[in-house]
C-alpha cells in the first residue's frame, strides 16, 4: 500500500512540475524579455567585433592621451554593465505592461515607494513579476544611470583626452539625458506606440554610444605603446 502511495505522489510531483514547465514556456513576458535581452547581448558582440575589425588599434597620439583613455577605461567598462542592465530592465517593465501604471513622476502615484512592492511570494519573483517593483527598479537603474555618465563627463572634463574621446563621452552624456526625458514621457503619456518604440530605439543608441566610448579607451598593444615613446605630442 506505501509502495501505491509513494508512487501516486511521485508521480503527481512529477505532474506539477511538468505543468510547471509548460506554464512557464508559453509564458509570453518571460519570451518577450528573454528575447529583447539576447537581442541586445548579440547587437553588443556584433558591434564590438565589427568596431574591432575596422579599428584594430585604438586611437592614441600621445602617451598623456593613452593615460586620460586608461582613467576613463576604468569608468566606462562598470558604466556599459549598467546600461546594460538598465534595458534589461526596461524590458521587465516592458513584458509586465508596467508603463500603464503609476503613470507619474517623479512620485510612483502618492508615494515615492509603493507599498505592495512586496507583496508577491517568494520575494524574489517580485523582482520579475510585480509591476510596481519593476517599475520602480527601472526608475533607480535609470536615474543611476544618468547620473554616473553625468559623473564620468564631470570627472574627466579637464582630462587630456584624444578629441574622439572628448566627443564620445559628450554624445553618451547628451544620449542618456535624452533617453530619460523620452522614457519620462513614455510613462506620462501612458505608452504609445511610437514612444515606446522611440524609448527601445534610444536604449539601443546609448548602449551604442557607451560601446563605442569603451572600444575607443581600451589597452594599446603593447607594440603600439612602444612606438609612441618616439611620436611628438599631438596638438
Ligand atoms: C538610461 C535610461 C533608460 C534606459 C536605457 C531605458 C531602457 C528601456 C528599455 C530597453 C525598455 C524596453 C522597451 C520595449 O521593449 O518596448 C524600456 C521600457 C520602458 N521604460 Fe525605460 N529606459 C530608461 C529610462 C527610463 C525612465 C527614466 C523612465 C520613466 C520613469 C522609463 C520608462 C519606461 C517605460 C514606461 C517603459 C515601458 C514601455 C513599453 O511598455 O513599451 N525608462 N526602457
Amino acid at each position: 500500500m506505501d509502495y501505491i502511495q509513494t508512487w501516486i505522489e511521485t508521480f503527481c510531483s512529477f505532474c506539477t512540475w511538468c505543468w510547471a514547465r509548460f506554464c512557464w514556456l508559453v509564458d509570453g513576458k518571460k519570451w518577450f524579455r528573454a528575447h529583447l535581452t539576447s537581442a541586445f547581448a548579440i547587437y553588443c558582440g556584433l558591434l564590438w567585433t565589427g568596431l574591432s575589425v575596422v579599428m584594430p588599434d585604438p586611437p592614441t597620439g600621445s602617451l598623456a592621451w593613452v593615460h586620460g583613455a586608461a582613467k576613463i577605461r576604468k569608468l566606462a567598462l562598470p558604466l556599459s554593465v549598467l546600461v546594460g542592465i538598465t534595458a534589461i530592465s526596461g524590458a521587465f517593465v516592458a513584458g509586465n505592461d508596467a508603463g500603464h501604471a503609476y503613470n507619474t513622476f517623479p512620485k510612483m502615484g502618492d508615494a515615492w515607494i509603493p507599498d505592495d512592492i512586496f507583496s508577491m511570494e517568494p520575494l524574489f519573483c517580485n523582482f520579475f513579476e510585480n509591476t510596481s517593483t519593476v517599475q520602480l527598479d527601472h526608475r533607480i537603474l535609470a536615474t543611476a544611470t544618468l547620473l554616473s555618465i553625468s559623473g564620468l563627463w564631470w570627472t574627466t572634463r579637464k582630462l587630456d583626452m584624444h578629441p574622439a574621446v572628448r566627443s564620445l563621452i559628450g554624445s553618451t552624456m547628451g544620449m542618456a539625458a535624452l533617453q530619460v526625458t523620452l522614457g519620462i514621457t513614455t510613462l506620462l503619456s501612458y505608452v504609445p506606440v511610437s514612444l515606446g518604440t522611440a524609448h527601445q530605439a534610444g536604449a539601443l543608441t546609448l548602449l551604442t554610444f557607451i560601446i563605442l566610448l569603451t572600444h575607443t579607451v581600451r589597452r594599446p598593444s603593447p607594440m603600439l605603446l612602444k612606438s609612441l615613446g618616439s611620436i611628438p605630442r599631438a596638438p
